[in-house]
């Protein structure tokens, strides 16, 4: 049981997958399958950027809507790059920043990240954050000066305001896209790393207030024992939403446990 008062946050990154023509029929069926949508759960989908509008309308205020990258600048000659200001437009209020795929295929660093969690913030956005360790690294029992190494490089010096826009997600990236989930109990012992290290960054009570999403491999049968953890504010579900009664189950299990 959750017994904080931070939301539970549920949320979809649809990566490079669906168009536009896919998003009636999956509203429906996911709106069919939530038999009630609880006051403790936030919803939220990241749709690739040109579906912002068709998600916006189809979810009717019922759910928030988010980009998955943006530029740091605000406009310029930036080839194939998108402006936070230009997704705020299309209707999102929210957008994915370091998301471990964009570090590794995309060469994405923290100093990057920094920029565009200031970037998101201008433009009326508000940023999550995505960290999280290799394999590798967690064997070498470097996971928590990996992860907090990121976190400090891209959230130092913002304003109490600020803060209290970000979100986390802790996403280890030997569980992305692998089946592989980390154990609930690791995932909580990184979550209250991840939340100590906020206090001393920013301040004990934006930490208390701040939510920490858990992302890699997030099933309908995984779910609740991840977001039952004290410290795991909701999920950043990838594979799992892209079928709407999956994540309608995932929203469904998660909803239990904020209740
Ligand atoms: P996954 O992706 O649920 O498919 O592991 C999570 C993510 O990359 O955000």
């Amino acid at each position: 049981m959750n017994a904080s008062k931070r939301p539970m946050i549920i949320a979809a990154n649809w990566k490079m997958y669906k168009t536009a023509a896919d998003v009636g029929l999956y509203m429906s069926s996911f709106y069919d399958a939530l038999p009630e949508q609880r006051a403790g759960v936030r919803l939220v989908f990241f749709p690739a950027a040109v579906m912002i509008p068709d998600v916006v309308q189809a979810v009717a205020k019922r759910a928030q809507v988010g980009g998955q990258n943006c530029h740091w600048e605000t406009e310029g000659a930036y080839t194939g790059e998108i402006g936070a200001g230009m997704l705020a437009a299309a209707g999102a209020e929210l957008v994915l920043v370091g998301h471990s795929e964009r570090r590794q295929l995309c060469g994405e660093t923290d100093a990057q990240c920094a920029k565009k969690i200031v970037a998101a913030l201008n433009a009326g956005l508000d940023p999550m954050l995505c960290v999280g360790e290799t394999l590798e690294e967690r064997e070498a029992g470097r996971q928590h000066a990996i992860v907090l190494g990121q976190l400090s490089r891209a959230i130092d010096g913002l304003s109490r305001d600020e803060y209290a826009r970000l979100a986390l997600a802790y996403e280890p990236i030997w569980a992305i896209g692998t089946g592989r989930t980390a154990a609930p109990v690791d995932a909580q012992q990184m979550h209250a790393t991840i939340r100590d290290a906020v206090a001393s960054i920013a301040s004990p009570s934006i930490a208390a207030a701040m939510p920490i999403l858990y992302g890699g491999s997030v099933k309908p049968n995984n779910a609740v024992d991840l977001v039952g953890q004290p410290d795991i504010d909701g999920a950043l579900v990838g594979g799992a939403s892209l079928f709407p009664l999956n994540f309608a189950a995932i929203a469904t299990a998660a909803a239990r446990t904020a209740s």
